[in-house]
């Protein structure tokens, strides 16, 4: 009996703790005229799964000056946002959390804050969530190219980029891998550079590589480019 008690007790605590999960908008003390990113955007993470890293804006006023007390709000299809509403900081900042949907691909983040005047400022941040298959990519990309398209060593990972001519591209770069057919990454990955009378120095990967796996890496690119990835001859409308 005394259990039953306690997990009446446990489930009306859990209740409170949803009806506080939504509470009142805050009342801003101050309004901005910008808002712009601090850090946070261009990130990636699992379908579902928080992003790595929280979402810093920062609201300045008409002088430049960063306003503490202005109210940002945060809109995102799909993306959940703790809080999703909040007032900045001394230095004129928020710090929110972000956990994205379940469809892969990019998430687009607003945040908004109002100004005194009436109307808003507003700006847009862009997320990118992996699924299964650009997730097997991204492992495969840790495990065997990273080591030449990233430019940024790690006390684990010396990287080779600065060592080969022509250098390879990081895969976000969209302005130049996005104009690479799916044809021929497949191909270059499957054969190597000399199989698109590109540089030896790209290894041929069809050995190494299921063909699943190759074409898991080509999702992987597609969906992290930067800018995106348009597949030829198809828009989405989002
Ligand atoms: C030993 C270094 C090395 C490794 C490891 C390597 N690459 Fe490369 N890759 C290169 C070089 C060098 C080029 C540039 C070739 C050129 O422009 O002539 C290149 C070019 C490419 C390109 C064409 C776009 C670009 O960056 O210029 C793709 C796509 C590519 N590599 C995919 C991969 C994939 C996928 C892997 C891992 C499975 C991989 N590479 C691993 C060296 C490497």
């Amino acid at each position: 009996m005394k259990r039953l008690g306690l997990l009446i007790f446990a489930a009306a605590l859990l209740l409170a703790g949803c009806r506080h999960s939504s509470p009142q908008t805050p009342k801003p003390a101050a309004y901005g005229t910008q808002i712009t990113e601090v850090s946070g955007g261009k990130q990636l993470a699992q379908v579902g799964s928080p992003l790595p890293q929280p979402l810093v804006l920062q609201v300045n006023g008409a002088d430049g000056n960063p306003v503490t007390g202005a109210l940002v709000t945060f809109h995102g299809d799909g993306v959940q946002f703790t809080p999703a509403q909040a007032l900045t900081d001394s230095s004129g900042q928020v710090t929110v959390e972000a956990q994205l949907g379940y469809n892969p691909g990019d998430y687009q983040v607003t945040a908004e804050t109002p100004k005194s005047g009436g109307g808003a400022a507003s700006m847009s941040l862009r997320e990118i969530a992996l699924g299964y298959e650009q997730t097997v990519g991204r492992m495969l990309n840790d495990k065997y190219c990273i080591r030449c398209h990233d430019p940024e060593s790690t006390p684990e990972r010396v990287s080779n980029l600065d060592n080969l001519s022509p250098a390879p591209h990081q895969f976000t770069d969209g302005a130049t891998l996005n104009r690479i057919s799916d044809a021929d990454l497949t191909n270059m990955i499957a054969h190597g550079g000399p199989a698109l009378n590109k540089s030896p120095q790209m290894p041929a990967y069809g050995a190494t590589l299921k063909p699943a796996e190759i074409k898991a890496m080509l999702s992987y690119i597609r969906t992290i480019a930067d800018p995106p990835y348009q597949t030829p001859g198809v828009k989405y409308g989002k």
